[in-house]
């Protein structure tokens, strides 16, 4: 299956991982680290068509240019609880980013998205933001968090997943169609109760070690 919108990031050492992480007998203290692992892995590849700018520096020697990043800061958005566990593992890499906040959850019975918190830094318009979940199953957290971030000025937005399920990355196709989605994996469908097959479980709970 292909999707305009999506990229599979298929580097060998995040497929590697990945399949750890998938395996139940994980542990949270593994799972964690996996998790913060890819994400570093992600964010080299999602980053590597940012715009760069020009400027002057002193060498101990001389003076010269070099490039850095044009904008403002880099913005990594969280969507609460999950997308926590992906924050660290991208800060290494982008020590400089700025850290908003996203926060929502799937009612059980409902599967849809319900908001709980928002919190992101001044400045919106010029900012790259980029929208940390491992899961992207129904889609709704998904659209949900970016519809907010739009609403707010945000106009740079890409999204980043572990772990995605067609109907997922259709449901951003059809409400965000020039938000890109970068996954580790596309996965193969949900099952009745919005799980994401073979998938992971739930990525909170192994993350946190709840349940
Ligand atoms: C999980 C996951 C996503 C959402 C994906 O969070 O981390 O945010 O479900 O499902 P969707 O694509 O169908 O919206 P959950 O609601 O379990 O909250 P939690 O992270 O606080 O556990
Ligand atoms: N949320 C999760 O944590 N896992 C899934 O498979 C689907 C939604």
């Amino acid at each position: 299956m292909e999707f305009p919108n999506l990229t599979v990031l298929s580097h060998p050492l995040i497929q590697h991982k990945l399949t750890i992480l998938r395996d139940k007998r994980t542990s949270t203290r593994d799972f964690k680290q996996l998790v913060n692992e890819i994400a570093t892995l992600m964010a080299y590849e999602v980053t590597k068509d940012l715009p760069l700018e020009t400027v002057e520096i002193e060498t101990p020697l001389e003076t010269t240019t070099g490039s850095q990043v044009a904008g403002k800061k880099l913005t990594l958005v969280p969507i609460l609880r999950a997308g926590l566990g992906m924050v660290e593992g991208i800060s290494q890499l982008i020590p400089s980013a700025r850290v908003g906040h996203i926060g929502l959850y799937r009612d059980h019975s409902t599967l849809q998205p319900v908001d709980y918190y928002f919190k992101i830094p001044s400045g919106e318009a010029d900012r790259a933001f980029f929208v940390l979940d491992p899961m992207l199953a129904t889609g709704g957290s998904a659209v949900a968090a970016v519809s907010a971030l739009t609403r707010a000025g945000a106009q740079r937005i890409r999204f980043l997943c572990l772990v995605s399920a067609p109907e997922g990355v259709k449901a951003m196709l059809d409400a965000h169609p020039k938000v890109p989605v970068y996954s580790a994996a596309l996965d193969r469908q949900l099952n009745e109760r919005g799980y994401i097959l073979p998938g992971l479980g739930d990525a909170g709970d192994r993350l946190f070690g709840t349940r």
